[in-house]
């Protein structure tokens, strides 16, 4: 069974980037639906008792509705968690170190990922992610994301408009900016890098 994870910090932690009502709707009605719609697609399913990674890379192409609810909570319950208040900032060395041998440099990266995220028609998510051992920049539609292309997610940023309409309008470049250098939890990308390379 799915289950809505708290946000790891206060609504209104992450203001001026990502204001307290965007993280009440976001979190509290735009997660909480994916996870409400998943269980009840779930029932019955080969998938039920199964992990959310499992759900999400065996439903794709068979159950649409199954895969879309399911995909949404996995991206979900990590995009909570690739952000921190002040965030942005430095990067730990050992991802610094991958971005400028895989993208060439941090500014490199920055420029690509935003752009992946502005050029994404419609809703969907732009993604750092381990494939092969290397790092590669990506856009996916809807609640797609590099789990269902044989790669390892280490960070994504959701482009739907529920994400930025209240604080940005249509300024998506503006939101993925700030998310960039403001709000992206290192530590946490850190950590998924390193589990994904093990
Ligand atoms: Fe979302």
């Amino acid at each position: 069974m799915f289950s809505l994870p708290d946000l790891p910090y206060a609504y209104d932690a992450l203001q001026p980037y990502m204001s307290k009502e965007t993280l009440e709707y976001h979190h509290d009605k735009h997660h909480l639906a994916y996870v409400t719609n998943g269980n009840n697609l779930l029932k019955g399913t080969e998938w039920e008792g199964k992990s959310l990674e499992d759900i999400v890379k065996g439903s794709f192409g068979k159950n649409a509705p199954l895969f879309n609810n399911a995909g949404q909570h996995y991206n979900h319950i990590h995009f909570w968690k690739w952000m921190k208040p002040n965030g942005g900032g430095a990067l730990p060395g050992k991802i610094e170190k991958a971005i400028i041998s895989d993208i060439g440099s941090v500014d490199k990266f920055k420029e690509e990922f935003v752009a992946a995220g502005t050029t994404q028609f419609g809703s969907g998510w732009a993604w750092l992610s381990v494939k092969n051992g290397k790092l590669e920049i990506s856009k996916t539609p809807n609640g797609e994301s590099p789990l269902i292309h044989g790669a390892s997610p280490i960070l994504g940023v959701d482009v739907w408009e529920h994400s930025y309409y209240i604080d940005y309008r249509n300024r998506r470049p503006d939101y993925l900016k700030a998310f960039v250098d403001h709000l992206v939890n290192w530590d946490y990308v850190l950590e998924m890098y390193e589990a994904a390379t093990k």
